[in-house]
């Protein structure tokens, strides 16, 4: 399919389509953002896109302390996607803070800062340092990790069990509450790899989750054809990319019908999962997401996250939509679809 230029739209008579959105008080020019970890703490895509015009860039998870991650090798590549088991790497919240950060701000970027921890403690502390930078900081919302181990519990990741869920959304929107950012947006991102992902978002919601971002990476495994040995060092490691993108908008799907029959609080979803295209960003978007994450397609063409959104609005212009909020969520609606120019 070739992307429409501006001009064809223009011949369509679409002059523009309206692209904003928001998360709770959280404001977005367009709807779509990088995914965490696929571009450091972001900067590293300066070169090329517009990070000012993308909708935010999430960063990398942020722990309190620097870590190294996991044994290499910790990528495989798989049909329609990738594996990685990189772990939480990263400098920790001091050196993000001195450096990552005003890079970011300096860049005219909106940023959603992705924060991690071993307990529900460590995930409270960087939530507070982030909230306490005030309303003048890049920050429009914190993004909270919880598929990350739980130290208390056998290693078992938050985002599993809605009661340690709970207890990080607790702790992160407890000292968002008490910062000089009482209303900061706290997405709380969380794995498909559950059997009941509604009761997780609704434990994540109980504790303070004003947003909800899905999916993370999903658990798989690749054997090396030659050595018949785990290819990755970790064993397995977070399925990504096209491979993952129906579970991802099958999960969008569940939490906002879950929404819509008044099960689960009608906070924001934000969809992630591998999304390559305008096409596979409507797609998310029609099953209930505000905003989009670009993630592994960011590999094989780092300026994705801003072409993801160009297309975007090419695909709503050729089916004569004029604000992206009227077709959020429109997969729900017997009788809404739209036909009018759509590529087949
Ligand atoms: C190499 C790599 C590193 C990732 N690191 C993080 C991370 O630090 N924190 C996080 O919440 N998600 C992380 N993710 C998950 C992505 O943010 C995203 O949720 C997932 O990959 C699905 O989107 P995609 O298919 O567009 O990549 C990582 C994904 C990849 C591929």
């Amino acid at each position: 399919m070739s992307t429409p230029t501006s001009a064809t739209i223009e011949d369509q008579g679409v002059a523009s389509v309206d692209l904003s959105t928001s998360i709770g008080s959280f404001r977005l020019p367009a709807p779509t953002m990088t995914a965490s970890g696929c571009a450091a703490a972001g900067a590293e895509l300066a070169p090329y896109l517009d990070l000012a015009a993308l909708g935010a860039v999430v960063t990398k998870s942020v722990l309190r302390e620097a870590r190294s991650g996991r044994a290499t090798p910790r990528m495989a590549e798989t049909p329609s996607g990738m594996l990685n088991s990189i772990g939480l790497q990263g400098p920790g919240i001091d050196a993000f803070l001195a450096h990552d950060l005003p890079v970011l701000a300096e860049a005219g970027a909106r940023v959603v800062v992705s924060i991690a921890g071993g307990d529900p403690e460590e995930f409270g502390e960087l939530a507070g340092r982030i909230a306490g930078l005030g309303p003048g900081s890049p920050v429009g919302a914190v993004e909270v990790n919880i598929s990350c181990p739980n130290v208390a519990n056998r290693g078992l990741v938050f985002a599993c069990d809605p009661g340690a869920s709970r207890a990080v959304l607790e702790a992160v929107s407890g000292a968002v509450r008490a910062s000089a950012r009482p209303d900061l947006p706290v997405l709380a991102k969380l794995s498909p790899d559950v059997t009941d992902l509604v009761a997780v978002a609704l434990a994540c919601t109980e504790g303070g989750a004003t947003g909800l971002t899905a999916i993370n990476t999903t658990l798989g495994m690749v054997v090396d054809p030659v050595t018949l040995r785990p290819q990755l060092a970790g064993v397995t490691g977070g399925t990504s990319g096209p491979a993952i993108r129906p579970i991802a908008v099958r999960c969008v799907w569940q939490l906002t019908a879950a929404q819509r029959a008044g099960v689960l609080p009608d906070v924001p979803v934000v969809g992630a999962g591998g999304v390559a295209s305008g096409a596979d960003a409507l797609q998310l978007v029609a099953a209930g997401a505000c905003a989009v994450q670009v993630g592994t397609a960011t590999f094989a063409d780092p300026s994705a996250p801003a072409r993801v959104a160009r297309e975007l609005e090419a695909e709503l212009a050729r089916r004569g939509v004029a604000r992206l909020a009227d077709v959020v969520g429109i997969a729900h609606e017997p009788g809404r679809g739209t036909t009018r120019g759509a590529a087949r």
